[in-house]
Formats: C-alpha cells, structure tokens, sequence
C-alpha cells in the first residue's frame, strides 16, 4: 500500500519511529515532512498529507502533531478525508470497520512509541466492513 505520513515538529519524533515500521510492514513511504523540531505550522503538513490522498497519489496517510487533535481537525476539512484520532487499538480497529478512516491522527504528547506502533499495525491491517457501514459514510456532506 502507498502511505503518506506527515507531522508537525510536536510529532517529529513519534514519526520517525513510525516511518521504518512502514518500511518494515512493506508499504510505499511518502515522507511530506516536517524533517527537524523547528517550530512549523501544523495545518500546512495536514493539507500535504490529505492533497496526496484526494490525488490518488496515496492509498492511506497518518498524520501527527503533539496531540493528535490539531491534524484530525485540518485534515477533516478536506472533502474525501475521513481522519481518526486515536490513542488505543480499539479506536483504530473501529475507525477502519466502521467509519473508512483514510487518515490516522496521532498524538506524540499523549500515546507512547510501542502503543503508536500497535496502533499503526492495526490501522493498517483492519478492512472496512462496508455494508451499513457504507451506506452511513456516504450520508457524509
Ligand atoms: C504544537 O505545539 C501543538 O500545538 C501541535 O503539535 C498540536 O498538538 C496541535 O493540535
């Protein structure tokens, strides 16, 4: 699968963790950065992440910044974008079944690397379970 990540300098470092895991787990990387701790704009990282999406450029993308909420409140604003923030395994595994998440949110300052990783691994790995579930997302305006 073609994954783009992205984060703003309060998730650099949880992304860099969280990069080999997608090479490990065999996926395509696209890395729109930020690529150090300097202070940057976290919208701007969101529109990258979601343009890459919205282009076909990429199947799926995580987004982090230093709570997760930042990213999933820009990125939802993009039209096709359905972005989870999720800081435990459940909430990951539903937000694919049931709601088609196309980008995960993360936050740096609220989950810690092994329990970002779990999640990432979940995320990736949970099919959507269309059906109602399909019918729902598609009420989405
Ligand atoms: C940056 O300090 C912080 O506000 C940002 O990473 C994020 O948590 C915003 O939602």
């Amino acid at each position: 699968m073609k994954v783009v990540i992205g984060s703003d300098h309060g998730g650099y470092s949880l992304k860099e963790v969280i990069l080999p895991l997608l090479k490990e787990l065999g996926h395509e990387v696209i890395d729109v950065g930020c690529h150090n701790e300097e202070s940057v704009d976290y919208p701007g990282y969101a529109d990258l992440v979601c343009e890459k999406i919205d282009k076909g450029e990429s199947d799926m993308g995580i987004l982090i910044c230093g709570t997760g909420i930042g990213m999933s409140m820009a990125a939802n604003k993009h039209k096709g974008i359905r972005a989870a923030l999720c800081s435990e395994h459940f909430t990951a595994q539903m937000s694919r079944e049931h709601n088609d998440a196309n980008v995960l949110c993360l936050g740096e300052r609220v989950t810690g690397p092994g329990v970002a990783m779990e999640i990432v691994r979940t995320w990736l790995n949970t099919p959507f379970g269309g059906g109602r579930h399909q019918r729902r997302i598609a009420l989405f305006s």
